[in-house]
């Protein structure tokens, strides 16, 4: 049985990634499931496996050295997705990003390292290249964070890697480009503008709406983790992708067409700070090993509208409190 620590587990991605193992391997697998409940952390993702004997839930903090400390003598592999994750927040606030994305990733590789792990998974991401207006980033690109969010990915990045080329640390890094999915916090552009839309509100495209991310259902993000922990190479680093470079405008169009939702709430605002044009990463490495997405675009993004549409209660309780504060005062001219 191989024993996981999955921090960030009550995130968006790491909750999909816990029902990913959970379905693929069964008994098979351990999971001990780290997470400091955030904004971002919501244990209803996990309501369905809750009681599973061969899973735990542990409310706390990576930055905890002494609680990583005694968790990580009993893990095989950590996949450390836990993190501060919403550019906008990371300009208006970015000290929760440091420490959480940069200090807390130190203690779980100084841990990691003390106890002889199996396998570290280092969650990053495209951001941390910067913006590419013609081709792709290969992962031996440099790298030339634009944000908070994304300088404080970059550095636990390469503090990832600083433990194995030092201390021989199985480390492998993933460098994944935009998900979309069931769970996902709606302050990020595909479940904000479904929301939205659904209750008639204004959809508020920075600037003018013609920068292009490149798309990924998050199971595929799942999977790609699945394959690079049998089949990666420790102090590798991969990029991973959907293949399906999109405009804002784009996506807006979709949404309020898969919707019947009128044109007239697109609504147009002042541009995010420092705002990326363009992310385009180059696949052919993790290709190379076998490995492609198998969910299609055209599917996958209309059964996630579906899934806004039928997990209204899911949503509609995290769009108050502390949500409609934020929503308030970064949204104030909408
Ligand atoms: P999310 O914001 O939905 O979830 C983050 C989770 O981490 C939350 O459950 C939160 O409670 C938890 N957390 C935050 N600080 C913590 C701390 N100090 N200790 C323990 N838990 C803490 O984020 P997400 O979108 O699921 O992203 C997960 C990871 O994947 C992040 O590392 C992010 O950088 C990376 N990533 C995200 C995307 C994307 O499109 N969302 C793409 C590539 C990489
Ligand atoms: O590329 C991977 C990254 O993708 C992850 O590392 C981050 O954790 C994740 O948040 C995401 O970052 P982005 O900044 O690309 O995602 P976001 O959903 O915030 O924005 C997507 C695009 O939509 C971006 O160009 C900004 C734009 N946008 C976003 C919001 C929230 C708007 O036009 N209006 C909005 O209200």
């Amino acid at each position: 049985m191989k024993r996981y620590l999955v921090t960030g587990g009550a995130g968006f991605i790491g909750s999909n990634y816990i029902h990913y193992l959970l379905q693929k391997y069964g008994n098979e697998v351990h999971i001990t499931n780290l997470d400091k409940l955030t904004y971002a952390g919501n244990l209803e993702n996990l309501s369905a496996i809750e009681k599973e004997s061969n899973y735990r839930f542990i409310k706390g903090d990576i930055c905890d050295k002494d609680l990583v400390a005694t968790l990580m003598p009993d893990i095989d592999i950590v996949v450390n997705f836990a993190a501060e994750s919403h550019v906008d927040r990371s300009i208006g606030s970015p000290d929760d990003f440091i420490q959480t994305d940069v200090y807390g990733a130190f203690v779980l590789l100084e841990a990691a390292r003390k106890s002889g792990v199996g396998k570290f998974i280092q969650i990053s991401t495209d951001e941390v290249y910067g913006s590419i207006l013609k081709g792709s980033f290969k992962e031996t690109d440099v790298l030339e964070p634009s944000s908070p969010y994304s300088a404080s990915k970059a550095g636990a990045d390469r503090l990832a890697y600083s433990y194995y080329k030092t201390y021989g640390l199985p480390v492998v890094i993933t460098r994944c480009s935009n998900n979309y999915g069931p769970y996902q916090y709606p302050e990020k552009l595909i479940p904000l503008f479904v929301t939205n839309a659904i209750e008639d509100k204004s959809l508020p495209i920075y600037g003018d709406g013609k920068n292009v991310r490149d798309w990924i259902y998050v199971v595929d993000h799942c999977d790609a983790i699945d394959f690079l922990i049998s089949r990666g190479e420790d102090g590798e680093v991969y990029n991973v992708g959907g293949g399906n470079e999109m405009t804002n405008l784009d996506i807006t169009d979709l949404i309020l067409q898969e919707l019947g939702k009128p044109a007239s709430l697109k609504t147009f605002i002042a541009d995010r700070l420092g705002h990326d044009r363009r992310y385009s990463v180059e696949t052919e490495k993790i290709q190379q090993l076998g490995w492609q997405p198998s969910f299609s675009f055209v599917e996958a993004i209309k059964s996630t509208i579906q899934w806004y549409r039928e997990n209204t209660a899911w949503w509609e309780k995290i769009k108050t409190g502390e949500y409609l504060e934020y929503y308030k005062s970064h949204y104030q001219h909408v």
